[in-house]
């Protein structure tokens, strides 16, 4: 006997019978019946017992990783691809997910490590097209096999046939499983084919590395559940109006979460760039009042942007504060202890916030380089062009130290710059660490440090100075 259940295709949730809005997460018109087999209904009864095993006896020496020879995804994955895994890539329709595990299958294909095939399978091209692409960014070798196609049980059968060492699926929301009759995309779908693919890489013991689509509002099409089922998440980021693209780690079982890895998307593919910071500095305008650089922590990596501040006379009743690259509700707050704590009267001026770049910066050490930015824009004078900034800022203005300050003071010192505005509590780790600034190579002069303990301390070190 069939039995009929109600899945909302937006959170996942369950529910016995059709209503036009999920009461789990009020979405509309999103609950859809999916229909079990009897036989898929497991018969309850007594399961068999599972072996058990001290943790200090297993040894992990059977799940080497693999190295994609790619530096910068190597990064976001914690080292490589780990043997068994699973590892979900989401992003925008066009920002490159293909192009990067074309490239990525290519060199895990042709590296000596890799034993067997890469199997790559879209669901979305035809061989010829992807033939086409991988002729133009130079992905040929002959262990890369493709496959093209949508059914969850052929590409199950030909993974058990080929035996490969990493598959990669393109894309997760086109497979089909033919035991469901709903549409492909949809949460039991994405959910049961995923499930299936995962179980049978830990089995077999390949990598597996799943295409995800992103919706419009930024959530990976198909349930979170998804996220839960593989090993790591991989976010691309990045508009289309910048050449760079972000790969960001939001989960990682083998590895540290907040990684990032830079890349260019140019006519021969994606390009890992190591160089981040002189990336997003490279348009930087110079003494122009607004503009101050950022000393920030992308993960392990440091990584030097622009923040910038825009302030103008209001013309609404309630003025205006707008952020692009940085959190929103940060950025009123900000406002609001620059009011409080240094006088500016800005309830009659718009507030635009913008990392430039296409960054996004999600840490509180971006505090003092916002409100420094703020005030720059305000009072309409420049920062000097040779300081990077760091620090949390707490409502009372005072300036707390944040992680990792030696590791942001020296990229700031490897890409010339001479000054770092510091909180107080950061000044004696990065003493310490005896930071020479990168200036000329004739003259080797110490980064100057300037630690403060309150924004209104940093603003008068900032503009006297400057
Ligand atoms: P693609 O990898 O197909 O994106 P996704 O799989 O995430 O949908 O990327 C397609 C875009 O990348 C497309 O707009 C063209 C651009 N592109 C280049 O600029 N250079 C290249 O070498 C390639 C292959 C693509
Ligand atoms: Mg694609």
């Amino acid at each position: 006997m069939a039995k009929s259940l109600f899945v909302c295709q937006s959170c996942g949730a369950e529910h016995r019978k059709w209503m036009g809005q999920c009461p789990d997460c009020g979405g509309w018109n999103s609950i859809a019946e999916q229909v079990i087999e009897a036989a898929a209904m497991r018969a309850a009864g007594k399961g068999k017992v599972l072996p058990t095993s001290a943790i200090t006896d297993i040894s992990s020496e059977n799940s080497p990783r693999r190295s994609t020879c790619i530096e910068e995804l190597d990064r976001v994955l914690g080292g490589g691809l780990v043997q068994g895994s699973a590892v979900l890539i989401g992003g925008d329709p066009g920002i490159g997910k293909s192009t990067l595990l074309l490239q990525a299958a290519a060199r895990l294909a042709e590296s000596s490590a890799c034993d067997g095939a890469v199997l790559y399978i879209t669901g979305e091209e035809s061989m010829q097209q992807v033939n086409l692409r991988g002729q133009r960014i130079g992905t040929m070798h002959k262990r890369l096999q493709l496959a093209s196609g949508c059914e969850l049980e052929s590409i199950l059968a030909t993974i058990d046939k080929t035996r490969p060492t990493a598959v990669i699926i393109d894309s997760i929301q086109t497979t089909v499983s033919n035991r469901l009759t709903s549409a492909p995309g949809t949460v039991s779908q994405v959910r049961d084919c995923s499930a299936a693919l995962i179980q049978q890489a830990k089995q077999t013991g390949h990598a597996l590395v799943l295409v995800g689509h992103v919706t419009k509002d930024g959530a990976l099409a198909g349930p979170r559940v998804l996220e839960h089922m593989v090993d790591a998440v991989i976010y691309f980021e990045g508009d289309r109006g910048h050449a760079h693209r972000i790969l960001r780690t939001v989960k990682n079982r083998f590895g540290p979460a907040g990684e990032i890895g830079v890349f260019e998307m140019s006519d021969a593919g994606l390009i890992g760039i190591r160089d981040a910071s002189r990336l997003f500095l490279a348009e930087r305008a110079r003494d122009v009042p607004g503009s101050v650089v950022l000393a920030c922590m992308e993960g392990t990596r440091p990584l030097l942007v622009e923040v910038q501040a825009l302030i103008a006379p209001t013309v609404y009743a309630t003025p205006k504060r707008s952020a692009v690259g940085v959190d929103g509700g940060r950025v009123a707050m900000l406002t609001a202890v620059l009011e409080r704590r240094i006088g500016l009267p800005l309830s009659q001026h718009d507030v635009y916030i913008n990392v430039a770049g296409g960054a996004r910066i999600i840490e509180p050490a971006v505090d003092l380089a916002v409100l420094l930015a703020m005030l720059s824009a305000y009072r309409e004078r420049p920062v000097a062009e040779d300081i990077v900034v760091f620090g949390e800022v707490g409502l009372t203005g005072e300036v707390r130290p944040v992680g990792q300050p030696e590791v942001r003071a020296k990229e700031a010192a490897n890409l010339g710059f001479a000054r770092v505005l510091l909180p107080k509590e950061n000044h004696q780790r990065v003493q310490k660490a005896n930071i020479i600034a990168n200036m000329r190579i004739d003259r080797q002069i110490p980064l100057a440090l300037m630690p403060v303990r309150h924004l209104s301390e940093a603003a008068q070190t900032l503009f006297t100075t400057a």
